[in-house]
């Protein structure tokens, strides 16, 4: 078995994606230059697992200035998923988005070019803004409502382009929120779990009634596998619960796992699209792709991540 690499392995799906992966016996090089979008504390208390294990090698590097050649000439799986993620900031920090997932895109695939490997990155369902259909399977048209959106499809289309013009084997995938432990603090669970252990008012951005199609992170890292294993080579496929939940619900779950919430309703914000809802018969049938996880014991254990992860910073500042 040839090494692999991670992208973004300090982050929160990159992280647990370097753990299975070293569960699985390989060796893995993580890539992570920590951007500064939230607390390199908790990225550093995301690289726990994988730091502990002889296997795992950490390079903290810009994919912009990493030395990527001498790397992807080891390996055999390539995994992109260092990115800007998150939709709201990107109408303001637009060229932090365009560097991470754009030129950051490109500077790793120039690298994969001509190399016996495959790549699996990670799109969005950001892609495909408010899809007059729901669910959206992956013929849906492309139409982002946000800056975020409309990079993560310069991404797919760069990938392409790699795949035909150099004949690269790229498997992209659009994941659709993904939730567990060590969610990204700007994620909407994230937020309300530490509102709710603070006691403080949890700002709700619209109605309520909004789909998610909450994924679970665990699942999101089998698929992701799965996608280096048999993915179709220039294939995107759906990662995705395709078990959508209203923001009113995943609150009432909230609440019967930590007591009441006080609810603050705001204007939904600009390039949140309203509902989220994928078809994943792709994924299914070609990846063999089975969530597994309810959202009643994912929440659940989030919640007890956020409470250890609460402890281990408080400890850490003294
Ligand atoms: N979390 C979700 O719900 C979700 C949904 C759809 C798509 N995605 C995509 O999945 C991937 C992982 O998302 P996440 O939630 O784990 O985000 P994250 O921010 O926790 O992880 C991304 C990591 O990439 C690193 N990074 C960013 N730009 C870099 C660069 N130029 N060079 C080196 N490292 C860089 C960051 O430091 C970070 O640790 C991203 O591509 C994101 O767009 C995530």
């Amino acid at each position: 078995m040839r090494p692999v690499l991670v992208t973004g392995a300090a982050g929160f799906v990159g992280s647990h994606l370097c753990e299975s992966l070293l569960d699985a016996g390989h060796a893995v090089h993580g890539v992570d230059s920590f951007t500064p979008h939230y607390a390199r504390e908790l990225k550093e208390l995301n690289l726990e697992g994988p730091r502990a294990h002889p296997k795992f090698t950490f390079h903290e590097a810009d994919l912009l200035g990493a030395a990527l050649p001498e790397l992807t000439d080891q390996v055999g799986w390539v995994f992109h998923l260092a990115a800007r993620p998150g939709v709201r900031d990107s109408w303001s920090d637009f060229e932090d988005y365009v560097h991470s997932n754009v030129h950051g895109t490109k500077t790793l695939l120039d690298a994969c070019a001509g190399r016996d490997l495959r790549v699996v990155f990670a799109s969005s369902s950001s892609v495909y803004g408010d899809a007059e259909h729901l669910p959206v399977t992956e013929e849906t048209r492309l139409r982002p409502i946000s800056p975020y959106g409309a990079t993560k499809v310069m991404t797919e289309v760069l990938a392409g382009a790699y795949a035909q013009a150099h004949g690269l084997a790229v498997v992209g995938l659009r994941y659709f929120t993904v939730y567990g432990p060590r969610q990204r603090p700007d994620m909407g669970l994230a937020r309300f779990i530490e509102a709710a252990a603070q006691g403080r008012e949890i700002p709700v951005y619209g109605d309520g009634s909004q789909l998610r199609d909450f994924t679970y992170v665990e699942d999101v890292v089998t698929a992701t596998i799965a996608a280096a294993e048999r993915g179709r080579p220039g294939g995107v496929y759906n990662v995705a619960s395709s078990d959508p939940q209203t923001l009113l619900s995943v609150l009432d779950e909230l609440r019967s796992a930590s007591g009441e919430l006080s609810l603050r309703f705001e204007e939904a914000k600009l390039g949140d699209v309203r509902d989220t809802w994928a078809d994943t018969t792709r994924a299914r049938e070609e990846l063999g792709f089975e969530p597994a996880t309810k959202l009643s014991a994912g929440l659940a254990r989030q919640i007890d991540e956020a409470t250890r992860r609460r402890r281990a910073l408080a400890a850490l500042a003294g």
